[in-house]
């Protein structure tokens, strides 16, 4: 590994009982790289980044995040990234302030820092109309705005985020990713799930993961000429397919 990755795994395996839900996989994500993590349903990508956010023990392989190891040192990993999970990572019963109050508690921020923090996101991610209402009422765009708001609280280095346009409308799907954008030009590192291939298509490097696997590799573009597809879309399921009749 380098001291520039950000997130470096090798050979990372998660069993649940005689279920292989990740299968070995190996990567380097550098600082400041937007990475998109992809893959089917059930691929296993929840899986691999509860291990990658010290929230799960991997069964075997190894790996750090932002310099510490994922196997004993998943307190310190906690702390130095911001995580919003595919599905509940806000209470849907307190308010955006309340849950950023929370939050940034749970981060060991002071009162007045996540007052001052809070007020810069405001602006930054346009929340301040829909901060003082229970999060359950907001339209699934601002309420997953705001998640990302909590994830950034406490300025981590490396954001994971799972999933986190699922049901956003292309509005508010773009406004999102120049938030993410912006967020790397200052060296943040982003590792992103999406079903949605345009957006896969904004991100500097992707993986394709399939049953536990990591099948491919690489720069989209460099992806798509490779194999000669016509897009993302195409490509996708074409190598799904291709896997799923190699294991038949
Ligand atoms: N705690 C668990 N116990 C048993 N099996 C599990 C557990 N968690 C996940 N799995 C299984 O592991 C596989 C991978 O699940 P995971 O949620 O990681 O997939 P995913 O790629 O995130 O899918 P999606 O795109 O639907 O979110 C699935 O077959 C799932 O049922
Ligand atoms: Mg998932």
């Amino acid at each position: 590994m380098k001291d520039s990755d950000a997130v470096y795994i090798e050979n990372l395996t998660k069993k649940f009982g005689h279920f292989t839900a990740v299968d070995r996989i190996s990567l380097a994500v550098r600082t400041g790289e937007i990475f998109g993590f992809l893959g089917a349903n059930g691929a296993g990508k929840t899986t691999a980044i509860r291990m990658l956010c010290g929230l799960l023990l991997p069964t075997s392989g190894n790996g750090r995040v932002a310099g510490y190891d994922i196997l004993t040192q998943s307190e310190l990993i906690k702390r130095a990234i911001g995580y919003m999970s595919q599905k509940f990572s806000l209470y849907p019963d307190l308010t955006g302030r309340e849950n950023v109050s929370f939050y940034g508690a749970a981060y060991g921020l002071g009162k007045s820092a996540i007052r001052d923090r809070l007020e810069i996101l405001s602006d930054r991610l346009q929340l301040r109309e829909f901060l003082d209402r229970p999060t359950a009422s907001l339209p699934i765009g601002w309420r997953q705005r705001l998640a990302l708001a909590v994830a950034i609280l406490h300025r981590p280095r490396i954001i994971f985020l799972d999933e986190p346009t699922g049901g956003v409308d292309p509005v508010f799907r773009r406004r999102f990713w120049s938030i993410l954008y912006e967020l790397a030009e200052e060296d943040v590192t982003i590792f992103v799930t999406t079903h949605y291939m345009d957006e896969a298509e904004y991100c500097g490097r992707i993986s394709i993961m399939h049953q536990g696997r990591i099948i491919e590799v690489g720069k989209p573009r460099d992806m798509i000429t490779q194999h000669q597809a016509h897009n993302l879309e195409e490509l996708f399921v074409d190598l799904i397919k291709g896997q799923d009749q190699a294991d038949a």
